[in-house]
């Protein structure tokens, strides 16, 4: 297993370059399967949960090229053809490996009138139910069976327009039922829809399709059924938790960076948390400029949905605030086990107490480089961040967390003055 080795304590200062966002891109993929035209996706990212992806789409019958982009340059373009599609059923060893891959169900629904996802088996952040999927597709006319390993979605004369309302925000479960409902029969209304900007980046790509779709960005979804969607080409959004984690890793450093192609409108509360910590954000022509002095003040942040402050930024802030002066409490409202990156800060010296759902960080003076265990894609960026700023050396031991959301993440920072490199171990 590869290994990353970081000397810490240069500030980092520069240019860094925003790839595609992995959560729009693991969207707008499946939606492919709404047509038998090609959708051509430009700008996305070089990541391991793409390629898994891709792979998945490929057993259901879908070709994918990818365009032989040389690899220096950023941002992939990949056709997808969908003209027959031969499965209806995620294999059970991607969705292990991926939990995205549920979202074929409501593609797979609205053009075959079946769907056979396995049921979730939890990752390391959570059980991450699909209840409400299945909910929202019963709301469309779905007959849901749930067997030993795998639960099937049928409709025998195609889906219907329907009602639905989420009782908790669900990124995926709008995703789903959001594609579903573009070719299901009649007008479908979501209420309480995730308003995430990968939501209204599918919505965009699906209405380029020939998809009708009101109130885009909000919270109540209003679909028109069509009865085809047409192939389109989309540009994939910036990713915001890149460039949030990037934003993070600059300030820890006392660094000045440029966050190019970064979208200040898709940071939500993130700008704000920022700058209550004392770092200067100031928006430029091509993107975000983060700049701090190294001095970080405590701030106390509560993960919600967007536009509020993203789960997906938590680690990552967490590592920051370990070096504030003060005391900061982060409440995690999302999933019931996102603080697996507490213990490896600790061993670099942070100080946090974990009570439940809220973790409090007493600021420190330094952190110590450590050889540290990543557990999940977030937390392993945390132990980056830490590890920048930390006295020594810090060795990150199962980068592959890593690789599935930083594209060429040592190649970024390196450039911005990082002292860190790749090895590869067995
Ligand atoms: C998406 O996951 C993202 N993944 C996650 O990013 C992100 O953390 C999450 O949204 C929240 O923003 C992708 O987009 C591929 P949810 P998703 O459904 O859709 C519960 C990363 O690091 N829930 O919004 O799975 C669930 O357990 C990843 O990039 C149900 O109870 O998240 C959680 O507590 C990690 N029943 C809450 O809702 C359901 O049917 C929010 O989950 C579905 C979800």
């Amino acid at each position: 297993m590869d290994k990353i080795i970081i000397k810490g304590g240069n500030p980092l200062s520069g240019k860094i370059q925003i790839s595609g966002a992995k959560n729009a891109a693991l969207t707008l993929i499946p939606a492919a399967l709404l047509t038998e035209e090609p959708l051509t996706l430009r700008n996305l990212p070089r990541l391991a949960d793409v390629d898994t992806f891709g792979h998945l789409v490929n057993q259901l019958g879908v070709s994918t090229e990818i365009e032989g982009k040389r690899p220096e340059v950023f941002g992939r373009v990949m056709t997808l053809k969908a003209g027959r599609i031969t499965s209806t059923e995620a294999p059970a060893d991607i969705n292990r490996k991926m939990r995205a891959s549920v979202l074929v169900l409501g593609p797979l629904l609205a053009r075959c009138g079946e769907a056979r996802v396995p049921l979730p088996g939890g990752c390391e952040i959570g059980a991450r139910p699909i209840d409400l999927h299945l909910k929202a597709m019963e709301a469309l006319g779905a007959e849901i069976n749930i067997g030993q390993r795998f639960v099937t979605a049928t409709t025998k004369s195609g889906l219907k327009g329907g009602h639905i309302v989420f009782p908790i925000v669900s990124v995926g479960a709008t995703e789903n039922a959001l594609m579903a409902a573009t070719l299901a029969d009649g007008e479908t209304i979501i209420e309480n829809a995730a308003q995430e900007p990968e939501i209204t980046d599918l919505a965009q790509c699906l209405i380029g399709m020939g998809a009708k779709i009101s109130g885009v960005g909000t919270s109540t979804l209003i679909i028109k059924g069509v009865t085809r969607l047409h192939g389109d080409t989309y540009s994939v959004m910036s990713d915001r938790i890149e460039a949030g984690s990037y934003a993070c890793a600059a300030a820890i450093t006392g660094g000045d960076v440029e966050l190019v192609g970064a979208l200040p409108e898709t940071f939500g509360a993130v700008i704000e948390k920022l700058e209550a910590a004392g770092v200067a954000i100031e928006t430029t022509e091509n993107g975000i400029r983060v700049s701090s002095t190294g001095r970080i003040s405590p701030v106390d942040i509560e993960t919600q949905p967007f536009p509020d402050f993203p789960t997906d930024m938590q680690a990552q802030m967490m590592a920051m605030l370990s070096l504030a002066n003060g005391s900061s409490v982060l409440t995690e409202t999302i999933f019931e086990n996102r603080y697996m990156h507490v213990g490896e800060l600790e061993r670099m010296g942070a100080n946090i107490q974990v009570a439940g759902r809220t973790a409090t960080v007493r600021g420190v003076k330094e952190l110590t480089g450590a050889p540290v265990m990543a557990t999940d894609l977030r937390a392993s960026m945390s132990l980056v961040i830490a590890g920048l700023a930390a006295k020594g050396e810090t060795q990150v031991l199962r980068v592959h967390h890593l690789d599935r959301g930083y594209e060429r993440l040592e190649e970024k920072l390196s450039a911005v003055g990082a002292d860190i490199e790749r090895v590869s171990g067995d």
